[in-house]
């Protein structure tokens, strides 16, 4: 067996690990996004690789990477060199080629030499932040990017052939009505990628658009965030892309590794400025600011922001948080097993109502939401979240 089929057959047979890494650089704000990014320079670049690099030596890798994530802000602004070198560092600490390695592109920064640079470094799966392909929309978004560009940028993707292509898809935006919706999920599919992420829009906290909120220029409207939702998954249904988390829809085999591994509470280590890690027991996050982040890598300090002990009863709480907005749902027996200390007792008791109310399903080790209770997975979050607080508190 070679070096490396020995590193993969080992990287199965062990607990996953992934890679996230948080390139903090766009071009311009969109109006409703909130994750950290800057406006890129060459010596903010320069020196962003250089503390991934010391922050990536920092760890203690003790085991093979089984999926690498990179995340933005837009990783695609970065030059095709500056690619490359990203990618030698990130490599060099995986132990052998990980199963997945995804890029996050936004379309006005796709060019042949970029995809040319991921593509020979074996990045696995793109996915592009298209948000809509109505021009008005897009325009209301604060996007910079055109419906044509998004059109030219995907068949460049494609003409690269990388094995999995991801499209990101924004609905409830303010003045989309539901036949808009509906065209850009139809033109959609008839590009036939092979992974559909559809975000409902959350107002996020200082953003353009929360502010327009909080002026009343815009609107929230649940019910019409209902239809589209209930569209939107019989819709993509039918065209042969199988929901398998409340936004997330793949063809078969195209389901996010990466992504499926964090919501199964498996651990990842996080990389640059923002970025979150759940790792040897702890979580927290990076700080969301590029020059403190670079001063505290430099001291040896990292995962300074919300830092929290990772008990098996906290384990436990965050799987059926996150598992339940999966199709698969979240196998109670094992995570009983895992954690005996967690506040079972109370657990059981809203599993018993949810179901009752038509919110979930039992099928022994498996707890499921319906139909109805994906609808109102945030709110079954919460209730979890207290069902925890105050069966510990009890
Ligand atoms: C981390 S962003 C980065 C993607 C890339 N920079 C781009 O915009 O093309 C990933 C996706 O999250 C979604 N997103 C970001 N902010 C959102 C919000 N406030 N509400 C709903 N979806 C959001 C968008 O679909 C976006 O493509
Ligand atoms: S949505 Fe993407 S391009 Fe727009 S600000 Fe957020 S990270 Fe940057």
């Amino acid at each position: 067996m070679s070096g490396l089929a020995a590193a993969q057959a080992k990287a199965e047979s062990v607990e996953p690990l992934g890679v996230y890494v948080h390139v903090p650089f766009c071009a311009s704000t969109c109006d409703f996004c909130a994750f950290y990014q800057t406006q890129p320079t060459a010596a903010g670049v320069k020196g962003f690789l250089a503390d991934v690099e010391c922050e990536a030596e920092s760890i203690a890798w003790t085991r093979p990477v089984t999926t690498v994530f990179w995340g933005g802000g837009t990783p695609g602004l970065l030059a095709p060199a500056d690619l490359a070198r990203l990618a030698a560092i990130v490599r060099g600490r995986c132990g052998g080629a990980p199963r997945e390695w995804t890029v996050e592109l936004a379309p006005a920064s796709v060019t042949a030499a970029r995809l040319e640079a991921l593509r020979t470094a074996g990045v696995t799966r793109i996915s592009m932040g298209v948000q809509s392909l109505r021009p008005e929309l897009l325009d209301a978004l604060g996007r910079q990017h055109t419906r044509e560009q998004v059109l030219r940028a995907y068949e460049r993707i494609r003409a690269a052939e990388f094995p999995s292509v991801n499209l990101d898809l924004m609905f409830a935006l303010p003045g989309q009505t539901e036949e808009a919706w509906r065209a850009d999920l139809e033109e959609v599919v008839t590009l036939a990628p092979n992974h559909l992420s559809t975000y409902c829009l959350t107002f996020e906290e200082d953003t353009k658009l929360w502010v327009k909120l909080a002026r009343g220029a815009v609107k929230r409207d649940a019910a019409h965030e209902q239809r589209l939702y209930e569209f939107t998954w019989d819709f993509l249904g039918a065209a042969g892309y199988a929901q398998y988390e409340v936004s997330n829809f793949a063809r078969p085999g195209h389901a996010c590794l990466h992504n499926l591994n964090t919501w199964r509470m498996h651990e990842w280590i996080g990389l640059g400025p923002s970025a979150a890690s759940q790792h040897d027991g702890w979580r927290g996050a990076n700080i969301a600011d590029l020059a403190e982040w670079s001063a505290r890598v430099r001291r040896g300090e990292r995962m300074t922001e919300d830092r929290l002990e990772l008990t098996p009863a906290q384990l436990a709480e965050d799987a059926l948080i996150f598992g339940l907005r999966m199709n698969e749902g979240v196998d109670l027996d094992r995570w009983r097993a895992r954690a005996p200390q967690a506040p079972w007792t109370a657990v059981e008791e809203l599993v018993a109502r949810m179901v009752e109310d038509g919110l979930a399903e039992w099928s022994a080790p498996r707890l499921r939401l319906t139909r109805r209770g994906r609808l109102l997975a945030d709110a079954v979050g919460g209730e979890m979240m207290s069902a925890f607080a105050e069966g510990v508190c009890a």
